[in-house]
């Protein structure tokens, strides 16, 4: 067993385990790549106030999330064909998710369906992520089927009517199951681990989408329909009609404007999410940590905000926290856990995190997550310019 510390040792390992095709769709962004690396860098320039002499006894980094009891205000984001970092890997972690006490959130576009999820995870609530399609019978049945398998939050991605370019995947011939061209069958080659627990599973498509859209026999014409079903259309009145379909708890995925935040205050939802899709739609966007300080202070009052993009350690987490996400996502340290060793990865991932914003919390003199404000940053250091 490799001694893990850090998500960047996980990334390592499943860039060794997983085939180059799904390795890259996960670790890349769209056209330069610039918004994908500023979530990161941005994190790096937030500094922090060490204090000291200070009881740090008895620490705890318990919250809430949507009302929610969390173990750390950390959720596992919705990321597509998670089943194909590793054979399962939405079940497997949902899984780790339940065990940490953190919340799970499962993508439309996952490999295991969403009952699949619920039967893995022993019906234990998870949150599912919504694409809005052209379909509306589909999608229909889709919220329906969310609210049968005991899903406790419906996040409803705002930002993917149309999908943004990422170089990497056109060059792969990125596709679910992978078409067995000469370049590909030579990089499975290097990767029989992988090929070994994908051989051992029936789950190898999209499973929310495959059995359950007329028309859909075989994966080619999957691809074309996902490609023509997004719908661009999408506005705030289908939200409104979501929102009533659906009934329970709302977020709102993909937000990084105010005048969009106060929208989606007006319209109703639970929380929003500040998020630039991990840098894979607007190249050229900010990082969602520059994003969050002016829609936390436009909104932060009226509605729940919490982020993602580029959170890969518990210090990130606890600058997020800080400037007033009341949770934080995690896409690719996720992944990289899953692609790395399956379940026991994503524990890993979860326990890094955990244990760098733990230490880093007491650090700055704090020993409850909740009292964490701004006060622990170093002024001048944030907002970002
Ligand atoms: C995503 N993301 C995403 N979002 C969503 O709402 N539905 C989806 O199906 C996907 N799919 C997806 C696949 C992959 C491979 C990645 C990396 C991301 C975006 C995701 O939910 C989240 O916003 C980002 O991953 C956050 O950035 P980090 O944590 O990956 O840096």
């Amino acid at each position: 067993m490799p001694v893990i510390t850090t998500i960047e040792d996980l990334r390592v390992l499943a860039k060794k385990r997983v085939p180059r095709m799904f390795y890259d769709y996960a670790d890349s962004g769209s056209w330069t790549e610039g918004t994908y690396r500023a979530n990161e860098a941005d994190f790096q320039k937030i500094l922090l106030r060490q204090r000291v002499a200070v009881n740090m006894e008895g620490r705890s980094t318990r919250t809430t999330m949507l009302g929610q009891d969390v173990a750390m205000p950390v959720a596992i984001a919705p990321t597509g064909m998670t089943g194909m970092q590793h054979a399962d890997g939405e079940i497997l972690a949902a899984r780790a998710a339940k065990k940490f006490g953190i919340p799970f959130t499962l993508s439309t576009m996952s490999i295991c369906s969403i009952e699949d999820v619920a039967a893995g995870t022993d019906n234990h609530p998870f949150w599912f992520q919504l694409y809005v399609m052209r379909d509306r019978d589909f999608i229909e049945r889709l919220i329906d089927r969310a609210k049968a398998a005991n899903c406790s939050a419906l996040v409803l991605t705002l930002d993917l009517q149309i999908l943004g370019q990422r170089h990497k995947d056109i060059r792969n011939g990125l596709s679910v199951p992978p078409r067995l061209t000469v370049p590909t069958l030579l990089n499975l080659a290097t990767k029989l681990g992988w090929c070994f627990d994908m051989l051992g599973t029936k789950r190898r498509n999209f499973g929310n989408i495959f059995g359950h859209v007329k028309g859909i026999e075989n994966m080619g014409s999957l691809a074309e329909w996902t490609a023509k079903q997004f719908d661009p259309a999408l506005n705030w009145g289908d939200v409104e009609w979501i929102k009533k379909r659906w009934g329970g708890k709302l977020i709102l995925k993909g937000i990084q404007d105010v005048e969009d935040a106060r929208l989606a205050v007006d319209s109703g939802a639970d929380a929003l999410i500040v998020s630039n899709h991990g840098g894979r739609q607007l190249d050229g966007a900010p990082s969602s940590i520059n994003s969050l300080p002016s829609i936390v202070e436009a909104v932060g009052h009226q509605i729940e905000v919490h982020m993602d993009g580029g959170v890969r350690s518990g210090q990130d987490v606890l600058k997020a926290v800080a400037l007033g996400a009341k949770g934080v996502y995690i896409g690719r340290s996720m992944l990289y856990g899953l692609g790395a060793m399956g379940e026991a990865g994503v524990t890993r991932a979860l326990e890094v995190i955990h244990k760098e914003l733990d230490l880093t919390m007491a650090f700055c003199g704090r020993t409850d997550i909740n009292t964490v404000d701004k006060s622990i940053l170093l002024p001048g250091t944030y907002p970002l310019p």
